[in-house]
């Protein structure tokens, strides 16, 4: 049977959201809901096997992986049953992991750190993926140069400039591992929404004079968004919805405000003014509400079994295709349409990356 043994870095909200849809997602012969790739290069969800897990609040290390994606601060709701799975979360590093608001909802444990190059070595790990907070900046360079020693390939949720670094990228072409990043862009969340609506304006002929989209989540990603990552995450949204369009406008993308009590939750609002026929204005004002964590499920799924095809290739480096499909600030950017032709190409062997 095909396997993938994946060690997740931070057991927060999109760590659960992964893990329930690998629970979720064992059948894919009846037309699955939600889920985009249901077999990815001869790879399902059902081939994937967690075998590490680090994190540092007291309310998940020590606990088995299934039970500590259910724990607090984490709010994103439960959608599958998930058995135990035999896989403790260990005490990482802390680094700069919590800092600012965000140390009043996480409890650092007192637990002594583990050695995670020695357990990535010992799991068997082949993919890491990264999902600490938006603004732990050394932590994720630390994990990747870690993951990098243990000879697995990498994946980079966060904004950290890690796929964008070019000793990293090199460093990893260089031992032959897979390199997947930066800031993974939703299934269907704000930038990859805004991006398909300015583009379909576009194509349809209209002159996009101003946009904005702005939101307001309520999770602890939400409160780093706008403390700790707010320039880091805004300067990456923001590049990502002006590629959408061939020429310069005003373009503002960010968050805006913490709501506590929308827990998981995200409220996107949408503004587009433009000219079309006979220069005749429109705008356009929309709201999307979406659940943050299992948003990143359907392209965290995609971009392990990626990572995957191409360390049985022998192929290392940045992954390009599945880095521009799945992240809002790849190392080479390209439209929605173009990224997906990459991702089928690549797929196919056709691409090298
Ligand atoms: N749909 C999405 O939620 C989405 C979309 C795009 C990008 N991302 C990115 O994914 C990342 C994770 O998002 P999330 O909502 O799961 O965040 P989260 O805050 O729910 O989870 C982060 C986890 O990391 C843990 N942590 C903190 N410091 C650590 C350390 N040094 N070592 C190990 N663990 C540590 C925290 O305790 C927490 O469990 C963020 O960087 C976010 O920007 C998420």
């Amino acid at each position: 049977m095909p396997e993938i043994r994946v060690a997740l870095v931070g057991v927060g909200n999109c760590a659960s959201a992964l893990v329930q849809g690998v629970y979720k997602y064992t059948d894919i012969n009846n037309s699955p809901i939600g889920l985009v790739h249901p077999n990815l290069g001869g790879y399902t969800p059902k081939d994937i096997r967690f075998v590490a897990a680090f994190d540092v609040d007291e309310r998940k290390v020590g606990k088995d992986l299934s039970e500590a994606i259910f724990a607090e601060p984490n709010t994103t709701p439960k959608f599958q049953e998930v058995p135990y799975i035999g896989v403790e979360v260990l005490r990482g590093p802390l680094l700069d992991g919590v800092g600012g608001p965000l140390a009043e909802l996480v409890k650092v444990s007192d637990e002594p750190e583990c050695n995670v190059v020695d357990v990535l070595r010992r799991s068997g790990a082949e993919v890491v993926v990264n999902l600490l907070p938006s603004g732990a900046m050394q932590a994720s360079r630390w994990y990747a140069e870690a993951s990098l020693k243990a000879g697995c390939a990498f994946i980079n949720a966060t904004p950290a400039p890690i796929v964008n670094d070019p000793h990293m990228a090199g460093q990893y072409r260089k031992m032959g591992l897979p390199l997947v990043g930066d800031d993974l862009m939703d299934q269907v969340g704000a930038t990859v929404i805004h991006r398909a609506l300015l583009d379909f304006l576009v194509r349809r002929g209209v002159r996009v004079l101003e946009t904005y989209q702005l939101d307001v989540g309520g999770g602890a990603e939400a409160l780093e968004t706008l403390t700790r990552a707010k320039d880091a995450k805004r300067e990456v949204k923001t590049a990502a919805v002006k590629s959408a369009l061939p020429y310069a406008a005003p373009v503002v993308a960010g968050s805006t405000d913490y709501v506590k009590f929308l827990g998981n939750r995200r409220e996107s609002y949408f503004w587009i003014r433009g000219l079309y026929f006979g220069e005749t204005e429109l705008s356009l004002d929309i709201k999307l509400r979406t659940v943050d964590g299992p948003n990143a499920g359907s392209v965290l799924l995609d971009a392990i079994r990626c990572a995957k095809i191409a360390l049985d290739r022998g192929i290392g480096g940045p992954l390009v295709s599945i880095s521009a499909y799945a992240f809002k600030n790849p190392p080479e950017r390209a439209p929605l349409e173009l990224a997906e032709k990459w991702l089928e190409a690549f797929l196919r062997g056709e691409r090298d990356s």
